[in-house]
């Protein structure tokens, strides 16, 4: 009955941390292409085909439904997949709508026309790829009127977070907060879309000063995934294991990912 985590990376393991303290008894499968990372300067092709690859790889594990903990390929990969590549018994869902519902108050599934919302000011904050599929503008449109959003491609920060040089990473975060703050001086929320950047959200928290609300996304996927997993319980596939599999290097991926996590994590080659 395991579920199916991805990521290019590292950056998904804070999707997975939440999602396995909500649900404790469902075994979880993580897979990072660490070989491929980042994806968030690849070409929407290019994405679309590793994604394709690894979530196959993932079904092979016997986890029927998959969690792209991944909004470079929720945004660039996810819509195509579903509109024709995924087969009808297995599911593939993306990080960023159960963000979006959040922003706007809505709950799980609510389809109702677009409206006001409390916050008309938004920070994004993203790979390259992901700000330029233009994927959130388009969800929030769906959701809400009058948002204005701002988005800040962050180059360079997932690689850094990678590399586990949290020196330059911080440094990439004040710079790529600055160059926001030009554009949209008041933010009144901020997105962190992209999974590594929890990692750092002290960091634009304190860059961007305490009246601004930053949104990630780990906890409201657990939430979504725990509702999901209620109102579809036979899409846990067959696998009864937990493990982290990656494209990468183990030892050097284990190494990092027990750096960030603060607990050892043992990952063994996809
Ligand atoms: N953590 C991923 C995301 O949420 C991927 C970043 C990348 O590989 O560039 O977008």
């Amino acid at each position: 009955m395991a579920v199916g985590v991805f990521d290019s990376g590292l950056g998904g393991l804070t999707v997975l941390d939440a999602v396995s303290k909500r649900l404790p008894d469902v075994p979880f499968v993580y897979l990072g292409d660490n070989k491929h990372a980042p994806y968030g300067v690849r070409d929407a092709d290019d994405v679309y085909t590793l994604t394709c690859a690894a979530t196959e790889r993932l079904w092979d594990a016997g986890c029927d439904l998959v969690i792209l903990a991944c909004n470079t390929a929720s945004a660039a990969a996810l819509r195509r997949m579903q509109e024709s590549w995924i087969p009808r018994e297995k599911r593939v869902l993306g990080v960023f709508v159960p963000l979006i519902e959040a922003l706007t108050e809505r709950q799980w599934g609510d389809n109702s026309p677009p409206r006001e919302v409390a916050v008309q000011h938004v920070a994004l904050f993203a790979t390259p790829a992901t700000v330029r599929s233009r994927a959130f503008q388009r969800e929030l449109a769906f959701r809400a009127i009058g948002v204005d959003v701002e988005a800040q491609a962050c180059g360079g920060l997932v690689d850094a977070i990678e590399e586990g040089d949290m020196i330059l990473a911080e440094a990439l975060v004040r710079s790529h907060v600055d160059a926001l703050k030009r554009k949209m001086p008041d933010p009144q929320a901020a997105i962190l879309g992209c999974t590594h950047y929890p990692l750092m959200q002290e960091i634009f928290q304190d860059a961007l000063g305490p009246e601004v609300a930053v949104y990630s996304q780990a906890n409201l996927v657990a939430e979504s995934l725990a509702d999901y997993l209620v109102r579809h319980p036979s899409m846990t596939g067959s696998g009864a294991d937990s493990k982290f599999l990656t494209t990468g290097d183990p030892k050097r991926v284990s190494d990092h990912a027990t750096q960030f996590l603060r607990r050892r994590i043992q990952f063994e080659a996809a």
